[in-house]
């Protein structure tokens, strides 16, 4: 993964979102908010690609838009089915590993979680 050389600013700065539903529709749209906003985000979806029915996004996917807009390190997806909660478990865990290894805190408190 690259690493950005600037600190991002912004709201939500050194903080790490969770966005569920992030390959279409609603957390598609709130995921690269969070991302100009300062935030790490960890995009929780079935699939990593967008729904079909909508053209428009089939042109990229959600964390290609995340990582265009913020870099490498501050994006990653997990395939989640967030109606499970074990699943949600298990992925949260690496979600905070890896984008919180370049926040400056130790706290495991600044994670939103968007759903
Ligand atoms: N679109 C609206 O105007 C609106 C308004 C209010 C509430 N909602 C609700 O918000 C939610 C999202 O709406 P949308 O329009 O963005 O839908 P959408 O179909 O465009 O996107 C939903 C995304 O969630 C993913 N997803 C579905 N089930 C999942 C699961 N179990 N685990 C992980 N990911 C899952 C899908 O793969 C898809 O990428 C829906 O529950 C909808 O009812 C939508």
């Amino acid at each position: 993964m690259a690493t950005s050389t600037h600190a991002p600013a912004g709201r939500l700065a050194n903080k790490v979102a969770i966005v569920t539903g992030a390959s279409s529709g609603l957390g598609r749209a709130i995921a690269p908010a969070y991302i100009r906003e300062g935030a790490k985000v960890g995009c929780a979806d079935l699939q990593l690609k967008a729904r079909p029915q909508i053209e428009a996004e089939a042109v990229a996917t959600t964390l290609e838009l995340l990582q265009k807009e913020g870099g490498k390190d501050r994006a990653i997806f997990c395939k989640t089915d967030v109606s499970e909660g074990e699943d949600v478990r298990a992925d949260v865990r690496p979600i905070r590993y890896v984008l919180q290894r370049n926040t400056p805190t130790k706290s495991q408190k600044p994670l939103l979680m968007n759903t």
